[in-house]
């Protein structure tokens, strides 16, 4: 990989918020991405031109709205390589959409003596619903834990398949950590056993290109605000199966086929999991942040992005003992994130002398405890990279990060 590629200065003009905060240095990309102007203006100009609630009006701007709604659902499933739009169903975030996928389908579906296999890099999004679903009702909750080189491999987690396994729930990338897992290996084994599995690929939507045909998961999720879209939009994309065996969670408007005094029928998929009025602007958002992506060129930010995290690792190698590297101490392993703590000094220091030199990231546990807890750490602080960082941008917090034993110099 050419260090010289990770050249995202370049698309840094497309971003408003680096034009009204000159000199700011961005590296908090995985907490939340910021957004292109076509974004912002997709948004403003729909809410000026063609807002109207989608599915109901009979008048043209009621059409115009639910026409650029379901384009903006053709151009994620074109994005996502989905076979048809129909799989994607719009939600609040990922946490939404595993939420969904636990109440709709694993309540009612899995029981006492079946299990769910995650791993230990999960999200608390991808953690939390599995252990309420344990605590209720007797479900055995089994961790992949990390590996002498901290991290998971899908070697490591079709290793603990059994036959008690019902569901395999599966981060591609993780947020805390940066570190890819092969899901597409993982989605294969346990399907060829019959057993379902979900994918969340909420980090590493933004950093590589997604087939979810090729994967083949059941349940594919994240959130739209890591890739580069409004926040308060996320997808859970079903494969053709769930698209049947999914039963409706959340009842009201818009996701019936009709309804009377005796009787309720359900609208197919996607309908079937989109109660209410949606977030009908961040949907539209979200279809204008994958048309900018597309024509950078998802094969170019995940090489970017990738990149700047191998550089990262090398130059916070360079610093020595001063810090440790959390996860492996192999390059090539991550997608967009590297996380450290430093020797003696608490991370929230190290964020807040960033912050007070202009460079932002996320200092903390990042919603992943049960990773921070088998690391040995409290918290940890994180440089994650989205496609307007560069090089320059990391030799800055770098800089910055070799004045800090001298401030803490008794
Ligand atoms: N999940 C987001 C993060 O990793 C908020 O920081």
């Amino acid at each position: 990989m050419n260090v010289h590629l990770a050249g995202g200065e370049v698309y840094k003009k497309d971003f408003p918020i680096f034009l009204s905060n000159p000199g700011l240095i961005y590296l908090d990309s995985a907490s939340s991405a910021q957004k292109p102007k076509s974004v912002i203006e997709a948004v403003s100009n729909f809410y000026e031109n063609d807002y109207a609630n989608i599915h109901r009006g009979l008048y043209p701007l009621s059409d115009r709205s639910t026409e650029l709604f379901e384009d903006a659902r053709k151009t994620v499933a074109d994005f996502l390589k989905a076979e048809s739009p129909d799989q994607i169903v719009f939600t609040k975030n990922a946490t939404e959409a595993i939420n969904l996928v636990k109440y709709a389908w694993a309540e009612q579906h899995l029981n006492a003596g079946d299990t769910v296999l995650i791993t230990i890099m999960e999200h608390h999004a991808n953690y939390v619903p599995w252990f309420d679903l344990a605590q209720k009702k007797g479900v055995n909750l089994k961790v992949v834990e990390l590996n002498s080189d901290e991290y998971v491999t899908a070697d490591e987690v079709i290793a603990q398949i059994d036959d008690t396994v019902k569901l395999v729930a599966i981060t591609q990338m993780s947020n805390a950590l940066g570190v890819k897992l092969d899901a597409n290996r993982v989605v294969t084994h346990a399907r060829n056993l019959g057993i379902k599995t979900l994918v969340d690929a909420s980090q590493s939507v933004a950093h590589s290109p997604l087939d979810v045909t090729e994967i083949g998961a059941d349940f594919l999720v994240f959130s739209g605000h890591k890739l580069y879209a409004p926040s308060g939009v996320g997808v859970l994309c079903l494969s053709k199966d769930a698209m049947d065996f999914m039963p409706a969670f959340l009842m009201g408007g818009d996701m019936i086929k009709s309804v009377s005094l005796t009787e309720v029928l359900y609208a197919d998929a996607p309908a079937r999991f989109e109660a209410g009025t949606p977030n009908i602007e961040g949907v539209i958002g979200l279809a204008a942040a994958i048309k900018y992506l597309n024509k950078i060129g998802m094969d170019w930010i995940e090489l970017n992005d990738a990149t700047l995290a191998d550089y990262a690792f090398d130059k916070l190698i360079e610093l020595g003992s001063m810090v440790r590297i959390l996860g492996p101490r192999t390059k090539g392993l991550r997608g967009s994130v590297v996380s450290f703590e430093m020797k003696d000094v608490h991370a929230h220091d190290v964020a807040q002398i960033l912050a007070d030199n202009g460079v932002c990231v996320r200092a903390g546990h990042h919603c992943a405890q049960p990773l921070m807890q088998a690391l040995g750490v409290v918290s940890s602080v994180r440089f994650s990279f989205g496609l307007y960082n560069s090089i320059s941008d990391v030799d800055k917090a770098i800089e910055v990060l070799k004045t800090i034993p001298n401030i803490f110099k008794r």
